[in-house]
């Protein structure tokens, strides 16, 4: 399994915040999350906007248009340009999503869900290595936000999860919000949710805020992380450690101060859970990231 760098806390780059980020005033916000489907195609203004910054912080790749659980033909066009993208930014890692997004060409644009089967998990994993030889790395997946589920589904979406790793060697994008958000719609402890994931797989943490719509609850990512999502954090820093950290706030956006308010808090829960020696030991990690990205 390859080594993860330490990074910190960071936060998602939106384009509201791009001068502010421009001029460095980030307070102790340590790197960026870029959106792969808003630069890989690009060349204007966003790509030139997305090479500063990594010029001066590590960024991540996150997609959310490579459809791994999807049967159509993998897109070997925009693998090949993610596998450029990511060398030319010398991203951290790329991340994308356990779903799939549509089918026979045609994307809903959404997050979908798959049956959880041995042989999705096959055909999963088939493509993962595929994914994985093209880009000549470990594809990172993220679970998603669960509303619907398949009948005819018969594993566990962290007993999938655990199995797809040990099948490809990809990491893990633990998403803490999805996991209450999924665990609240589906009725799951998702406390066990996260003791059943392989402890050196987590590669990176997702916090974010959602609504609660009675019935059911929304990954909104529009305000604050819940209590519920604070603690499942807690737990999740105690089982795997200092795991680089992100804050994803994408719609009524904050003011940059405020996001990073939100990193801060986050560093210190990190810092609460594992004391001062750990913490310390993760700036030493981070330091020895940045001389690896030539920041
Ligand atoms: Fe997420």
């Amino acid at each position: 399994m390859t080594a993860t760098p330490r990074l910190g806390v960071g936060v998602g780059l939106r384009t509201p915040h791009h001068a502010q980020v421009l001029t460095g005033d980030v307070g102790e916000v340590e790197w960026f999350e870029v959106i792969t489907e808003n630069v890989i195609d690009s060349h204007g203004r966003m790509r030139w906007v997305v090479e500063q910054v990594a010029e001066r912080w590590p960024v991540v790749l996150h997609g959310v248009a490579l459809g791994i659980g999807s049967t159509d033909p993998l897109d070997r066009v925009y693998l090949g340009r993610l596998r450029r993208l990511a060398g030319e930014l010398r991203a951290a890692w790329v991340s994308d999503h356990l779903c799939w997004n549509g089918v026979q060409g045609l994307s809903t644009h959404e997050l979908l869900p798959l049956p959880l089967r041995p042989d999705v998990l096959e055909h999963v994993a088939a493509r993962v290595r595929i994914v994985q030889d093209v880009l000549g790395q470990r594809l990172v997946l993220e679970n998603p936000s669960g509303y619907v589920g398949f009948g005819s589904s018969s594993m566990s979406e962290p007993q999938f999860l655990a199995e797809l790793v040990g099948a490809t060697g990809c990491g893990l994008l633990l998403d803490l919000n999805n996991v209450h958000v999924t665990a609240y719609n589906h009725d799951l402890d998702p406390r066990a949710w996260i003791e059943a994931l392989p402890v050196e797989s987590i590669v990176q943490i997702h916090l974010a805020g959602h609504d609660d719509c009675g019935t059911h609850l929304l990954d909104s990512h529009d305000r604050p992380v819940a209590d519920p999502v604070w603690a499942l954090y807690r737990q999740a820093i105690a089982r795997f450690g200092p795991v680089p950290t992100l804050i994803e706030w994408d719609a009524a956006l904050p003011s940059f101060a405020r996001l990073a308010e939100e990193a801060e808090r986050a560093r210190q829960v990190a810092r609460q859970v594992l004391g001062n020696e750990q913490a310390e030991g993760a700036c030493v990690a981070l330091a020895g990231a940045l001389a690896e990205v030539g920041t």
